[in-house]
């Protein structure tokens, strides 16, 4: 098999490539290792930027996200006793949109025009430097080769893709807590996100729909999902959440679903080695406080895209040449703003560390120099800065 782009994973980073490319007159071929199920029903994050909507808009795919999705003005920021609501809009011009990422996949699987080979196996990228080509095994058991000009990583952090870059630079974090996420057959107590700080640790309710609440708990990392009831889980949130403040309530439901996320702050440059080009979590991940890995990974296509164009249509490598360094601006930009709202929101023990953390959220919560520099970040910079 011949194609101009071998991409490899059928995420959002490479059904989104897959997509602009073909738009742009250029083939493709996806290489996917799990089944086309598994990969559209995957939880995960659910806030898309301003710009990420711009971009999903001006390639076809904003009908369901103008129709279903839902636009939120800003965040609540709280920490006990005190509830502040940042409106991004009157900060910065800019918010984002509540549309979960199992939607997003959904209108890519739609819009898909490339050939996508799913359940593959033995994916193995070869010659990068010259004249690349992928080999793998197909569904039915037979060995496969895919000629190429270029190959497309977005095969994640497990997949081979980074490690074939040599001489890599990896910079990485982890942290000393994880995320418990459930999601919950109930309507969201509230109308947009609540980021809250508390001396038991941090606590998120997020949402899917006017039906889905999706809410997170910090938890040590290693908690095991099923140690928790339901009933200890509601209660937790409840008490992190601020219920019986100001009258606020948080109505609990069923739980649908519970796992423990670990965070880790990770980036490996350059994200270009001679024909292999990476794009999304292949390249980096970001804890997910600042909800930025989706957005960064269209980010990154965004760019990859019009690079891959102009290289593969018009022989020019201009763009190509700069993409590692152009995406990498944003990845930094995004990396610090994940670490910053981790760090500002989760408790560590110590009480020195809470009295930093508090006079923070204080001077963000309460200060338009403090507000405009969350809201700038959060409803995100625009694509190329
Ligand atoms: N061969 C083919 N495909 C592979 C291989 C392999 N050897 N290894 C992994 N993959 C596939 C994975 O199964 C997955 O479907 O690559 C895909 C990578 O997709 P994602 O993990 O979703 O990464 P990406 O597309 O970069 O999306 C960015 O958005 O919500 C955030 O962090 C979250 O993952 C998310 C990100
Ligand atoms: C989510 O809805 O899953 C979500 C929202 C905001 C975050 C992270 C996750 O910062």
């Amino acid at each position: 098999m011949r194609t101009q782009v071998a991409i490899i994973g059928a995420g959002p980073a490479g059904l989104l490539l897959s997509h602009l490319l073909a738009q742009g007159g250029v083939s493709s071929v996806v290489l996917e290792t799990r089944s086309e199920e598994y990969v559209a029903a995957r939880i995960r994050a659910g806030i898309l930027e301003h710009s990420s909507v711009e971009l999903l808009e001006s390639a076809g795919l904003g009908d369901r996200i103008r129709k279903e999705g839902d636009h939120h003005r800003g965040i609540y920021l709280q920490w006990p006793g005190e509830r502040h609501h940042l409106d991004f809009v009157n900060l910065v011009g800019r918010s984002v949109w509540v549309y979960g990422q199992t939607e997003v996949q959904k209108d890519l699987v739609a819009a898909r025009t490339a050939e996508t080979y799913y359940d593959i196996s033995d994916t193995s990228l070869h010659d990068v430097s010259d004249k690349p080509f992928v080999t793998f095994t197909d569904k039915s058991g037979k060995s496969q080769r895919l000629d190429c000009d270029v190959i497309a990583g977005c095969d994640g952090s497990f997949g081979p893709s980074r490690h074939a870059v040599p001489a890599a630079k990896v910079f990485e974090k982890t942290y000393p807590y994880s995320w418990f996420g459930i999601l919950a057959d109930v309507a969201p107590s509230t109308d947009e996100l609540i980021y809250a700080w508390h001396p038991n640790g941090f606590a998120l309710h997020s949402m899917r729909s006017a039906t889905v609440s999706r809410l997170y708990l910090q938890v040590p990392n290693g908690t095991d999902p099923e140690s928790w009831s339901d009933d200890r889980i509601w209660e937790e949130l409840a008490t992190r959440l601020g219920h019986g403040q100001n009258g606020w309530k948080l109505t609990p439901g069923p739980i649908t679903d519970k796992s423990v996320l670990p965070m880790r702050s990770y980036v490996q440059t350059p994200m270009r080695h001679g024909n292999l080009y990476l794009a999304g979590d292949a390249a980096h991940i970001v804890p997910p406080t600042g909800a930025k890995g989706l957005n960064l990974a269209i980010a990154d296509v965004a760019l990859l895209s019009k690079a891959l164009i102009a290289l593969i249509n018009e022989k020019n490598p201009a763009l190509a040449d700069r993409y590692s360094d152009d995406a990498q601006r944003r990845v930094w930009r995004c990396t610090h703003f994940s670490w910053w709202m981790t760090t500002m929101l989760h408790t560590s023990g110590d009480p020195f560390d809470a009295e930093l953390q508090l006079s923070q959220l204080r001077w963000v919560a309460n200060s338009e120099a403090g507000a405009t520099g969350l809201a700038e970040n959060y409803a995100g910079l625009p694509i190329g800065y």
